[in-house]
């Protein structure tokens, strides 16, 4: 199958879509950074499955990277993630240029407090604590890419879980015309969630890794167990993760899914999302699992 159209603009996009919105079609949206793998292929599947034309979007943001984080090393994929997109029933690719996304600089975007998109109080725990500027420069592009798209159905995949909290509050927040479509989360058979950040794993990590799925989820039945205990689970998790020598922990908590903290007195039934983040040589990993209190 030959790849995707690639549009570089905005206005480019638009012309591409007139048709499909004028027949009154519904446009799907999978906002990338690119390096697609099984997981990228599965948003957009269910995309193509509702859609009468899928965006893809692949645009490596520099605005979620701080300083000294892998920008650079990113990988950049972009003939295969054409290929795969065209596989999966992508209709037209979206690829920007860091000018054409951010006409006024990037750099002064983020230097300056000129964002105009707060990603809203749910940026704040969790990842927002170990990378304090990630989320607001997550908020800015998909802010931008969804004035970019138009209205849309946008799929996101609940790998970053905090990311598609964020994404529902500001497409709330702006009161945008878009629907957010949380997916599941695509993992090898060893459990491992699909990321493009997987590449950076030596034979020896990628081995350990599975450790964090097979943690949350014996959290995740721990948690629905009667009479459990927040701190002793998320202890007992911490300890399975640092029984794994080749990660280094940065957080595993049990939270309410929708503020993304502690949950206040769960009752039984109540839905819960254990949360990972730990770092193996130069990947940082995350990860997380639904629950339901006991
Ligand atoms: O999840 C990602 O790949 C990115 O954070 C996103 C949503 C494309 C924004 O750059």
């Amino acid at each position: 199958m030959s790849p995707v159209p690639v549009t570089r603009t905005a206005d480019e996009l638009a012309d591409h879509l007139e048709g499909v919105r004028a027949g009154g079609g519904a446009v799907g949206f999978v906002p990338t950074m690119g390096a697609l793998h099984r997981g990228h292929a599965a948003l957009v599947d269910a995309a193509a499955a509702v859609c009468d034309a899928v965006v893809v979007s692949v645009f490596v943001n520099p605005l979620q990277f701080a300083p000294g984080e892998d920008l650079d090393a990113y990988p950049r994929t972009l003939d295969a993630d054409l290929a795969l997109a065209a596989d999966h029933g992508a209709t037209v690719a979206f690829v920007p240029t860091v000018d054409a996304m951010y006409p006024e600089g990037d750099d002064r975007v983020a230097a300056d407090g000129v964002r105009r998109v707060d990603p809203g109080p749910v940026a704040l725990p969790l990842e927002g604590e170990g990378r304090p500027t990630h989320f607001a420069g997550v908020a800015e592009v998909v802010a931008r890419l969804f004035v970019a798209v138009g209205p849309c159905h946008a799929f996101f995949g609940e790998k970053d879980f905090q990311q598609l909290q964020v994404v529902r509050h500001l497409v709330a927040a702006l009161g945008l015309p878009v629907d957010v479509v949380g997916c599941p989360t695509v993992r090898d058979a060893d459990g491992l969630a699909l990321s493009s950040r997987n590449a950076y794993l030596t034979p020896a990590e990628r081995a350990a890794a599975p450790v964090l799925h097979r943690t949350l989820c014996d959290g995740a039945e721990a948690v629905g167990r009667p009479g459990w205990d927040r701190a002793t689970v998320e202890a007992d998790m911490a300890a399975a993760i640092a029984a794994e020598p080749t990660g280094a922990l940065e957080y595993v908590v049990v939270v309410d899914p929708t503020t993304l903290l502690p949950p206040e007195a769960p009752e039984p039934g109540d839905a819960l999302r254990l949360l990972v983040a730990c770092r193996f040589g130069r990947a940082r990993l995350i990860d997380n699992v639904p629950a339901l209190a006991g």
